[in-house]
């Protein structure tokens, strides 16, 4: 079968094994090709309210989180966007290294040596939410709350939870700006809120709804990304030795742990607003289409040996942080934080290894992201 999306090239696969299948909730893209070439089609639409008017999606999401920026087309979401990106460049992360590497060393200090200790709680998750505090300008007392509402909303799977967090973490940031508009500072939300109030840019709504979205995405996706990353060099030994003997390598490195295995499972909800063909599978206007990324970084037609972890590949052309308009703002961000803290884990605790089988752990399977619950290690 040829190959649309990529003239001259013919796919072996075809049927409900092929990189587009259709089930009950709509067509599941699992070629790298395909769920490129899906996440960069304008016929697929992000704009869930359109989907969803007059069906009811059933849920009670707050608008805030139901309608962010993730979740429009464009104009909308490149307004929204360039209000943003400016604080998520190269330069402006580089900013923000001292603060993540004394953080880090910090959480490191209490690791305890000899006695099995939890990675994910002990710097997976106290590290990103710090950090994505910190450039928002979310109080330190505030963190708790912030990490609890957000681990509801994308790890829990039950509805009345996910409701409810949504509920909780729009309030908060809806009073968040308040207190910012009462005493200004210097952090991103005040330059947002000055940027709503100063001209007719941004709706109180998407102000509020901005806010939920860089907290809430800043910082779920990289503490699995944290725990996947360490286990998979946990699990390859001679990858873990060739990375601490020679830490030039660990920018790329941190392409090819989140290709080999990805925080982000499935790209967020798309539907086709014309029929597309894609993959040489015709799918029909108005449909979901999830893009299963995991799945496509490892498919071996882009990827040879795809379940093999080789920290030699060139794994730049991996989904893990999205293609197209909406790709993850945050990736900078999130490859300084990783690069941070896996250089200094390994810096500091040579010997570390798992505290427990690594078929004894337990992972926080959702449709959107994919993590460890917890990551025992023990450190000499
Ligand atoms: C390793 C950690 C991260 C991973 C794997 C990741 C992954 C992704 C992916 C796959 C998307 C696209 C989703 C889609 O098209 O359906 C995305 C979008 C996004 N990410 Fe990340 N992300 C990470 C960290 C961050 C951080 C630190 C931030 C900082 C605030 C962030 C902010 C965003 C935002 C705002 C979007 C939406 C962009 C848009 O709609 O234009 N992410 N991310």
């Amino acid at each position: 079968m040829t190959d649309p999306t990529q003239p001259g090239r013919t796919r072996t696969t075809t049927g409900s094994a092929g990189p587009v299948r259709s089930g009950p909730a709509g067509y599941l893209v699992t070629g790298h090709t395909e769920a490129r070439a899906a996440l960069n089609d304008p016929r697929l639409s992000k704009d869930t309210a359109v989907f969803f008017a007059g069906k009811g999606s059933g849920r009670r999401l707050h608008p805030a989180v139901a309608r962010t920026m993730l979740a429009t087309d464009p104009p909308d979401h490149t307004r929204l966007r360039k209000l943003v990106t400016g604080a998520f460049t190269t330069g402006a992360v580089a900013a923000l290294r001292p603060f993540i590497a004394r953080v880090t060393g910090e959480l490191l200090d209490r690791w305890p040596v000899g006695a099995p200790f939890d990675f994910v709680s002990g710097l997976a998750v106290p590290l990103p939410v710090a950090v994505i505090c910190e450039l928002l300008g979310v109080p330190e007392a505030d963190r708790a709350d912030v990490r609890r509402w957000s681990a509801d909303l994308f790890a829990s799977g039950a509805p009345d939870v996910i409701d409810s967090a949504s509920s909780a973490i729009a309030d908060y940031m809806t009073g968040l700006v308040a207190a910012r508009r009462r005493s200004p500072g210097t952090a991103l939300l005040d330059r947002l809120v000055a940027a709503r109030d100063g001209s007719d840019r941004l709706s109180e709504q998407e102000l509020v709804s901005l806010g939920v979205l860089l907290l809430v995405a800043g910082h779920e996706t990289t503490t699995n990304t944290l725990g996947n990353a360490l286990l998979a060099l946990l699990r390859h030994p001679a990858e873990l030795r060739r990375l601490r003997a020679r830490p030039e390598l660990v920018p790329g490195a941190v392409d090819e742990l989140i290709r080999f295995d990805s925080a982000v499972s499935t790209a967020t909800f798309r539907f086709t607003t014309e029929a597309v063909t894609l993959g040489g599978t015709e799918i029909p206007a108005g449909v979901p289409v999830l893009v299963a990324i995991g799945a496509a970084n490892r498919d071996p037609e882009r990827f040879p040996d795809p379940d093999r972890l080789d920290l030699d590949r060139d794994a730049s052309a991996h989904l893990g942080f999205g293609h197209g308009i909406h790709r993850c703002l945050g990736a900078p961000l999130a490859r300084a934080e990783t690069e941070i803290a896996l250089r200094a884990v390994l810096d500091r605790f040579p010997g570390i290894r798992l505290a427990v089988p690594a078929e004894q752990l337990t992972w926080r399977h959702t449709r959107l992201v994919r993590g460890l619950a917890a990551l025992p290690v023990q450190v000499r």
